[in-house]
Parts: C-alpha cells; sequence; structure tokens
C-alpha cells in the first residue's frame, strides 16, 4: 500500500487530521490498535475552545455539535463556603462549547466514513519505519499477514502509550513530567446537571467538579487518593462524597442517580521535546499529557493538528517546507502554556496533604486574590477559552 501521510491513531489527533489532509486532496491512511466501538467507549472530557470549533467545522463534521452542544460564558469556582464566577464572556468577549470528546470522536469518524477514507482498525504492533530517510513507512499485523504502507510521512497520534514516541527514544527526545499524588474519581449519570455552568470545587474534603455532557447527562468527578480502586465507590458512597464538597445550595440541589459509567484516572503533566524526527511528527497526547483541570487535552490536540496540517498543506501545495520545519517549535511555544494554565488550576484547585500549612496558606491567599482582582480573572479566563494559534 502506499499513501502521503501514514496516521497512526485513530483518536480525535488522527481524525482530525486525516479529514483535514482529506479535503486538501491530500491522501492518507489510518491505522489503528483497537476498533471503533472501543474507542468510543473512551469517556474524556467536553469543553471546547472555539479554535477547536472552528477546526470541526473545517473538517466538515461540525454540525452535530453545534445543534447539541452547549455554549457555556462562564463556569465557576467554589471555594471557603462560597463561589467565584468566572465571566468568560464578559472578560474575554468568548465562550467554550460543552460537548464531549466522544461525540467529536463519533463525529468525525461517521464524516471520514462517509467521504471513503481508508482506517484500518485492529491493527497490531503497528511500528514506524525509516522516518530518518527519504522512505519512511510503517507496518503492522492483521489477520495473520504483516502489512506495509509506504508513505511521504508519519502522524503519530496515538496517545500517551502509542509506538510513535516509543520510537523516538535515544534519538534526542527530551521528556518533562510531573506526577500529582492523587486521581479523579468520575461518574457520568443521566440526570440533569446541578448547574448550567460548570462548578469547580476547592474543598478540605478534596476537589470536586461538576460537569456535563448534555441538559440530561452529567459528569461529575471527586479527587481521590491514588490508592483507591473504582470498586470500592459505590454510586451512593460518590454522590455522597460529591456533596458534601459543594456549597449547601448546590449539594441540596443534585439529581442523583445510577452510573453509565464510573472510572479512577491518574493526573500528570508530561511533555516531550521535540516533536519531529525527520518525516515522523508527534502530535496530541503522544507529545504531551495535561492533568484534567481545564480541559486542555483535546483542545491541545487540536492546536498540534492546525500546524502540522497547515505545515502539510504548504508542503504539498507550495513545495515549502517552512511549515513542517517550524511545526515542533510553534506547538511547543503553545503546548507549554496550557500545561502552565492546567498546573497551575490543578495546584489552586486541589488538596495537597504535603505541601503542609504554608501551601494551604497560600493556596487561599491565591483564591483571596482571584475573588477580588478582575485582572486575576481575566487572565484566567483568556486561558480557559484558549490562547491563539
Ligand atoms: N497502534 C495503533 N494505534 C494505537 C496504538 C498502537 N500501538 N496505541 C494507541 N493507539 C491508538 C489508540 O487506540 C487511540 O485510538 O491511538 C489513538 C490515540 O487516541 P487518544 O489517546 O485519544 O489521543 P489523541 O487523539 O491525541 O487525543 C487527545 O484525547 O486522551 C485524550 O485527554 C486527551 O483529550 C485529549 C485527546
Ligand atoms: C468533563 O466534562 O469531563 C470535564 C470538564 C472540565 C474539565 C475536566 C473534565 O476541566
Amino acid at each position: 500500500m502506499r499513501t502521503q501521510v501514514a496516521i497512526i491513531g485513530s483518536g480525535p489527533s488522527g481524525l482530525l487530521l486525516g479529514q483535514l489532509l482529506s479535503h486538501a486532496g491530500i491522501d492518507n491512511i489510518i491505522v489503528d490498535r483497537v476498533d471503533r466501538e472501543y474507542i468510543l467507549g473512551r469517556i474524556r472530557a467536553g469543553v471546547l475552545e472555539a479554535g477547536m470549533v472552528g477546526m470541526l467545522d473545517e473538517a466538515g463534521a461540525g454540525k452535530r455539535m453545534h445543534e447539541e452542544g452547549l455554549v457555556h460564558d462562564g463556569f465557576s469556582l467554589a471555594f471557603a463556603g462560597g463561589h467565584q464566577r468566572i465571566d468568560l464572556q464578559g472578560l474575554t468577549g468568548k465562550s467554550v462549547m460543552v460537548y464531549g470528546q466522544t461525540e467529536v470522536t463519533r463525529d468525525l469518524m461517521d464524516k471520514r466514513a462517509h467521504e471513503g477514507g481508508v482506517t484500518i482498525y485492529n491493527a497490531a504492533n503497528v511500528t514506524p519505519h525509516d522516518f530518518e530517510g527519504d522512505a519512511p513507512y510503517v507496518t503492522y499485523e492483521k489477520d495473520g499477514t504483516t502489512h506495509r504502507i509506504d508513505c511521504d510521512f508519519i502522524a503519530g497520534c496515538d496517545g500517551y502509550h502509542g509506538p510513535s514516541r516509543a520510537a523516538v527514544e535515544g534519538r534526542g527526545l527530551k521528556t518533562y513530567e510531573k506526577v500529582y499524588p492523587f486521581g479523579w474519581l468520575g461518574l457520568l449519570a443521566d440526570v440533569p446537571p446541578v448547574h448550567h455552568e460548570l462548578i469547580y470545587a476547592n474543598h478540605e474534603r478534596g476537589f470536586a467538579l461538576c460537569s456535563q455532557r448534555s441538559n440530561t447527562r452529567s459528569r461529575y468527578y471527586v479527587q481521590v487518593p491514588l490508592s483507591d480502586k473504582v470498586e470500592q465507590w459505590s454510586d451512593e458512597a460518590f454522590w455522597d462524597e460529591i456533596r458534601r464538597r459543594l456549597p449547601h445550595p448546590v449539594a441540596e440541589a443534585m439529581t442523583t442517580g445510577p452510573s453509565l459509567e464510573k472510572s479512577i484516572a491518574p493526573l500528570r503533566s508530561f511533555v516531550a521535546e521535540p516533536l519531529r524526527f525527520g518525516r515522523l511528527f508527534l502530535a496530541g497526547d503522544a507529545g504531551h499529557i495535561v492533568p484534567p483541570t481545564g480541559a486542555k487535552g483535546l483542545n491541545l490536540a487540536a492546536s498540534d493538528i492546525r500546524y502540522l496540517f497547515d505545515g502539510l498543506r504548504d508542503y504539498y501545495s507550495d513545495h515549502s517546507s517552512a511549515g513542517i520545519d517550524g511545526y515542533s517549535a510553534r506547538a511547543l511555544a503553545r503546548i507549554w502554556k496550557a500545561e502552565r494554565f492546567s498546573w497551575s488550576m490543578t495546584m489552586l484547585m486541589h488538596r495537597f496533604p504535603d505541601e503542609g500549612d504554608f501551601g494551604q496558606k497560600v493556596q487561599e491567599a491565591e483564591l483571596d486574590f482571584l475573588s477580588s482582582s478582575t485582572a486575576a480573572q481575566t487572565a484566567m479566563a483568556e486561558n480557559y477559552v484558549g490562547l491563539p494559534y
């Protein structure tokens, strides 16, 4: 098989890139280790910046998002028994779109299938080869046979555990990492959201988040020790715990119900540099991870793809390598700002038992400052709605 761009990974990064390339007349094949239903079974965040919304439109996959997505003009920080609304629209003139990553992925997959784009699912041992030279290729195994895709470029969109970053280890790859001493226990339920906007709560028992997928489906989280197992948490225990961590009126207004999904995710900050190795590019979670506080993971995948697609398009249409040569530096400049924001929002809103009383007092002072300073709220809002591409 031959294609222009071989894409490893059929998550949001790979699918977005595939759509944009196809629409620009650039041939591409996506290869994934698992199948469509498995990918759509993953529950991830669901807050889209305007840049991501624009890219879904550009990919021709924005229709349902505009019909079913919820435009949010603000969110709240709850702490010390009260709350502070961050007026995104008033402070920045911008909003965010609440629409689940699962739906984004489904819309992109449907569009690709409808247009006849090639995706190979259930491919084992996917491996990028010879990307430091001029004739890279990808191999994979399926149905007992080894297949080979010759290509001009390989896009490593295969997430944190994929083979693309593994292939460049020891070739000048530098990684930066911070692991947080807790996880998020998340619960999805078909109950109306407790509030029309998101609430991020800092409470002495730990962080809590009230999010949503629609007017009838809610997504809630509580900070838990890393040693906790999801089996320890009955639905009832979860609801009791989140209500304890929210201001009284919110807790009392909450509708509870049986969980559709419940899972624990560890929190991590991670960046790999550079994001280009010859004809192999890393994009999305393959190159970086943010803790979910602030919901930047999916949005960073979109900005990587913006820069990578622009570079590839210029390469094919104008014979210009400037865009692909600049990809890593451009993407990383935006990634590090989102890393900083996700880290600072994580530090602001969680309880850190090891930071002691001093750490606790500093956190309280920062929250207090945020409630009294429009400048501080504006800085938070600017980051939350998304920095420019
Ligand atoms: N071979 C082929 N495909 C692989 C392999 C492999 N060995 N390993 C992983 N993949 C596939 C996964 O099955 C998955 O479908 O790569 C895809 C990566 O998708 P994501 O993990 O969703 O990563 P990405 O597309 O970059 O999206 C980033 O997703 O993880 C969230 O928080 C993150 O919201 C962010 C977004
Ligand atoms: C979610 O809805 O899953 C969500 C929303 C906002 C976040 C993280 C997760 O910051």
